[in-house]
């Protein structure tokens, strides 16, 4: 039976979390865990996830892309979805946010995308679909949708792989995201999943990184504005690690960013605080670049420090950072805190991995950087499109 199968891996924030939410500086790397999606006309005629019936009001991001991209009032049948993975799921590790990405991949090449029928078919000649350098159509905005018959003489219909793009993925995880985190959301989770290797995202255009794209999105505060880079570490690499640790508590990043939201609207001041981390964020950023990575780790154990003062780490946080730090170049937590994951830089990921899973953490290692979406299925012609 047809079937589309995708990929995209969960993310590791090095600096940044929670300020990045106010516009300042942070870093995400792709890790090497990822989540699988595979679907399929659901062959009883109802929306069907992992076998059983799909309960849209329990899987928000599932159902906000479901609205995005396939129009069931147009005739789009019901799927059976399948995911598959080894990201902890409420651990900060954008388990969400890789599901989002690669499920709108999935229902992308599932319907294929019109692409107007004059030159190539680079995003500019999209005829419907969400992409940032597209006028009037972004993730904010709505798809173009549906045209008449006559519109579609003057179009064809783009299936497989050139379908897909990174862009498109990364700005629907982002407003599904936003909306299951009450309009509160950076994209850069969604950014890391989609593209891969290490986002850096910054409240100014870098020079000396490649730039991708730019991201605005109204929150409840106000309208917030994020450039968002690539950056190439290169072979530099090669003998770093990263050991995250799962202290096995889960905390919805939702609750946490409303914390922080919270705190600060009781006491403005403590902008300041969120202010030093997007400082402490920048030089993270400026040691990547150099690839010193004693600097990276230097700058993440400071990064803690400023986590912790507002009020997001947690005792069980601590016990496995505290375990790490003797063997390892820098440590903290990652992703929104109160549970969840820490993680460590360092050249011995055994004897780190070793040390937090004493002190009670179950560990995951992976290199920085780890591939973007990917497509899996050898077959991904569209099994939906409207005629
Ligand atoms: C969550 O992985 C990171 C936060 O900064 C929230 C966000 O960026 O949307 C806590």
């Amino acid at each position: 039976m047809t079937f589309i199968s995708t990929s995209a891996p969960g993310k590791c924030i090095l600096f940044g979390e929670h300020a990045v939410v106010y516009g300042h500086p942070a870093v995400a790397v792709a890790i090497d865990q990822r989540i699988t999606i595979r679907i399929q006309p659901s062959a009883t005629g109802i929306w069907l996830l992992d076998g059983g019936t799909l309960n849209m009001a329990r899987n928000p991001h599932i159902k906000g892309l479901i609205d995005k991209l396939w129009p069931v009032s147009e005739g789009a049948p019901p799927l059976s979805i399948h995911i598959d993975g080894n990201i902890p799921r409420a651990s900060g590790l954008g388990s969400s946010s890789a599901l989002s990405v690669a499920f709108a991949a999935a229902l992308r090449l599932a319907r294929g995308r019109w692409v107007e029928n004059e030159g190539d078919s680079s995003q500019n000649n999209w005829a419907e679909g969400f992409g940032s350098s597209v006028s009037g159509s972004d993730a904010y905005g709505e798809s173009k949708g549906f045209f008449s018959q006559n519109d579609q003489e003057k179009m064809f219909l783009l299936t497989g792989e050139n379908s897909v793009d990174a862009d498109e993925n990364a700005i629907l995880a982002h407003s599904v995201e936003a909306a299951a985190q009450n309009g509160r959301a950076s994209p850069m989770d969604s950014s890391t999943c989609s593209h891969g290797g290490v986002v850096v995202i910054s409240d100014q255009i870098e020079s000396e990184l490649s730039y991708l794209y730019r991201r605005e999105l109204s929150m409840p505060d106000g309208k917030q504005t994020w450039h968002i880079h690539e950056l190439d570490l290169g072979v530099v690499s090669d003998d770093v690690y990263l050991v995250i640790g799962s202290t096995g508590v889960s905390a919805p990043t939702s609750k946490q960013v409303a914390k922080v939201a919270n705190m600060l609207k009781q006491n403005p001041d403590r902008m300041e605080e969120i202010e030093t981390i997007g400082k402490i964020a920048r030089r993270g950023i400026d040691a990547l670049i150099c690839g010193d990575y004693d600097a990276v780790g230097r700058t993440m154990t400071e990064n803690q420090i400023m986590l912790k003062s507002i009020g997001v780490s947690s005792p069980e946080l601590d016990a496995l950072i505290k375990a790490a730090a003797p063997s390892s170049l820098g440590a903290k937590l990652t992703g929104a805190g109160g549970g969840g994951c820490m993680v460590a830089l360092t050249k011995n990921p055994k004897i780190t991995s070793d040390a937090i899973e004493l002190a009670g953490g179950r560990t995951l290692i992976s290199k920085l950087g780890s591939t973007g979406m990917m497509i899996n299925s050898p077959n991904n012609d569209a099994f939906w499109t409207k005629k």
